[in-house]
């Protein structure tokens, strides 16, 4: 039975990076949220779902792409349904919408965690994410957008001694974009969750955007600040504006990374201050009380040896 003052929430990617560190937010408020994960039939059986049956998340199987009558039945009772797909299955989420709206689920979170960017050819990520939100306004949905900047997991330097080898994705990863100097959003991807928790619960976040972040650092500061504390130099690699340009154009996996690049560093765009001028509200000013972890104390742990490579399975 759920308590009239839990929200009964359902979280799809419950087993993916963003969707765990959503569901690990919201199981920090036992008290607030009864969470329940949307998996697909293909995966029911894997080991991450049932360590997080282990952990008594209930479980809801069912098809994104099946017959919508299944879907609405599947999302019954549920208040607020979280996405947190990955990036090569966002449309999966038109055919969730309209389900939810049918099955009058009282909020919609659908999937962005990503860095603050318009619509309209900047970044084809944001631009698939864009579908979706058009969707959701056309039903008359309740929704709220949330965006987190870039992850801390994905933005810190290489060192030459190979001592932050073991968390990171991309190794060497030593690359300073445009002059360097741009700064923007970043979170670490630990405190996703968090700040979930906290809008979701929240009424004056229904039908809004918001954005949530830890630090506000351009490369040039997030390198001097890493050889400060490691002791250690790092040889620059600089990757010029017309080179991310370039890049943008050229077919492949590579073109999406240059479109983040292009984001933030060439146009600046992942800022609070542009975040404002496009109608997000900010969880910082909004939850004053809750401290993100700073970037700095993130770096003592990754040089403690303390940090999780994101997507280690
Ligand atoms: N801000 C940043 O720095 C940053 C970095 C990375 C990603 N992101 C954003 O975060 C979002 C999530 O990415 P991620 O990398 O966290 O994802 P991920 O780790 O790849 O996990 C994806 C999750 O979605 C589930 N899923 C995929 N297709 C599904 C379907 N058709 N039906 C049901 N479940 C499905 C997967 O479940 P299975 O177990 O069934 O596969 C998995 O749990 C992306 O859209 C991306 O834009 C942001």
């Amino acid at each position: 039975m759920t308590s009239p003052t839990k929200q009964r929430v359902l979280l799809l990617g419950a087993t993916g990076e963003t969707g765990g560190s959503i569901l690990n937010g919201l199981l920090e408020h036992p008290g607030s949220f009864n969470v329940e994960a949307l998996v697909r039939p293909s995966s029911a059986e894997k080991p991450a779902v049932k360590a997080l049956v282990g952990r008594g998340v209930q479980i809801r199987i069912g098809d994104t792409t099946g017959p919508i009558e299944d879907l609405v039945g599947l999302l019954a009772g549920v208040d607020v349904l979280i996405s947190a797909i990955d990036p090569g299955s966002l449309l999966a989420q038109i055919q969730l919408a309209t389900a939810a709206k049918e099955a009058g689920v009282k909020r919609f979170v659908p999937c962005a965690f990503t860095t603050v960017t318009p619509p309209g050819g900047v970044m084809r990520l944001r631009d698939s994410k864009e579908q979706v939100y058009q969707h959701i306004r056309k039903l008359y949905l309740p929704y709220t957008i949330i965006d987190v900047g870039y992850w801390y997991q994905l933005s810190f330097p290489t060192l030459p001694s190979g001592r932050v080898d073991y968390a990171a994705l991309i190794k060497p990863n030593v690359e300073i974009h445009a002059d360097g100097n741009k700064p923007t959003l970043i979170t670490d991807l630990r405190d996703i969750g968090r700040f979930v928790a906290l809008i979701i619960r929240d009424p004056r976040t229904l039908n809004h955007s918001v954005v949530g972040y830890g630090d506000f650092l351009s490369e040039n500061e997030i390198f001097e600040l890493t050889e400060a504390l490691s002791g250690e130099k790092i040889e620059r690699k600089y990757v010029s504006a017309n080179e991310i340009v370039a890049a943008r154009d050229v077919p492949g996996r590579g073109a999406y990374a240059a479109d983040y690049e292009y984001n933030k560093y060439v146009r600046g765009d992942n800022t609070s201050a542009y975040a404002n001028y496009l109608g997000y509200l900010n969880a910082r000013e909004l939850y004053p009380e809750f401290q993100p972890k700073a970037f700095k104390d993130f770096l003592h742990e990754l040089l403690d040896g303390k940090v999780a490579r994101p997507y280690a399975g």
